[in-house]
């Protein structure tokens, strides 16, 4: 399967790339001691208004209260869906590097080995106890920095074109959540009345977003990512703003083992890695009954989780995630090396799950933005 490329399809010092391959093993192969995962530090945060406009400011943080209210269905005919077919790249993420460029005096704050979102990395940290979700990435090196983004795979596609009104609504009632837990403003001077009563009505907009970009390190692979925030405890604390910040999750109440099994197994590894790699330190989870009623909400400390499963059979292991992305992170800055940002390269992993893909793409797919790239020059 060896392929040589010519022409168009070099490298820009004129090699050949022959397609890479990661051997994926078991999850047992990457038990050990973990790389050391440094405390992330927030270095940019902005928001995303319902007409998907960036404001560097915090006016779309929501604050978290309580939830009134259990219909997780209310509202349905007002869900509005951010269209999906409009590809953002990391179009926001660059703009929030360049933004905290300016803003920062220290370099060190603002540069890393790698730039991705956050979703794309708890896709790696669960690929080791997870052989039926495909994913597929495109990488880009520019300056010495990684830019990693996600390509919609045709599975994914396929999936959601046939996702049924059942689906659907589920999809929802994870929004919804959302909307029934938090508010406009921080609860400590009172709540509205009003807004209280309104959100128990309100459907969800899935446009409007709150953002941060955090920087950290995994092993020797410095890492700066961008993420939603779903909301914060209380006002946003300037000094260490990720203290403060809530994820909110729906999941299946619990009532027999196989449910059990199932929310220990597959929902608190996603919890766990999604909130973990950005630091926030609290994971609120409404459980709901078939019929989308919230039955109980419960709060998991996001550093405690592992422990709620460890021993437990089949279960997971966060060093054997940690030991894989940060493999699979060195796998990638070895080789990908050429620095230019019209150049890309494709990374699968797919059926029959037992190796990580990687292609040269050349000029296709390019993802780094003029304005971004004219900002570095500056
Ligand atoms: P739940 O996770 O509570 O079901 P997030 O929790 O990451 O803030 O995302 C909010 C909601 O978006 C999710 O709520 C879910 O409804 C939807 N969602 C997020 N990622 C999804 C995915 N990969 N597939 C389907 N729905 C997703
Ligand atoms: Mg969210
Ligand atoms: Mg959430």
């Amino acid at each position: 399967s060896k392929r040589k490329f010519s022409g168009d399809h070099t490298t820009d010092k004129g090699e050949s790339f022959d397609r890479k391959i990661f051997p994926v093993a078991h999850s047992s192969r990457y038990h050990g001691s973990s790389p050391v995962y440094k405390q992330p530090i927030e270095i940019n945060s902005y928001s995303i208004d319902s007409d998907r406009r960036v404001w560097f400011d915090n006016r779309e943080l929501k604050y978290y209260y309580r939830a009134t209210g259990t219909d997780l269905s209310a509202g349905y005919d007002k869900f509005i869906q951010r269209d999906e077919s409009q590809l953002e790249h990391l179009d926001t993420l660059l703009d929030a590097l360049t933004d905290a460029r300016s803003k920062h005096t220290d370099p060190k704050l603002t540069t890393s080995q790698f730039v991705t979102w956050r979703g794309i990395m708890t896709k790696l940290l669960c690929t080791p106890y997870s052989r039926n979700e495909p994913w597929e990435l495109r990488v880009s090196r520019h300056k010495d920095t990684i830019f990693i983004e996600e390509q919609a795979t045709a599975d994914k596609k396929e999936k959601e074109r046939q996702a049924s009104v059942r689906q659907q609504l589920m999809c929802y009632w994870g929004y919804k959540f959302e909307t029934l837990s938090t508010v406009s403003k921080p609860p400590k001077d009172g709540v509205d009345d009003q807004e209280l009563a309104d959100r128990i009505l309100d459907g969800a907009d899935t446009n409007v977003q709150y953002c941060v970009a955090v920087k950290t390190t995994l092993g020797k692979n410095s890492l700066i990512m961008g993420a939603e925030v779903d909301c914060s405890e209380g006002a946003k604390c300037e000094k260490n703003p990720l203290s403060r910040y809530v994820e909110l999750k729906t999941s299946r109440l619990v009532q027999n083992p196989n449910q059990e099994r199932n929310f220990e197994r597959y929902k608190l590894l996603k919890f766990w890695a999604q909130s973990f790699l950005v630091g926030v330190p609290k994971v609120t989870v409404g459980f709901r009954d078939d019929d989308g009623q919230i039955v109980k909400v419960e709060d998991f400390a996001t550093l405690n989780i592992p422990r709620l499963v460890r021993g437990k059979s089949g279960s997971w292991d966060p060093s054997v995630c940690l030991n894989f992305a940060n493999q699979v992170l060195d796998w990638i800055a070895d080789n990908v090396v050429a620095n230019d940002p019209t150049l890309t390269y494709s990374i699968k992993w797919n059926q029959p799950w037992r190796e990580l893909t990687m292609e040269y793409t050349g000029h296709d797919h390019v993802f780094l933005t003029k304005r971004f790239l004219d900002g570095e020059t500056s």
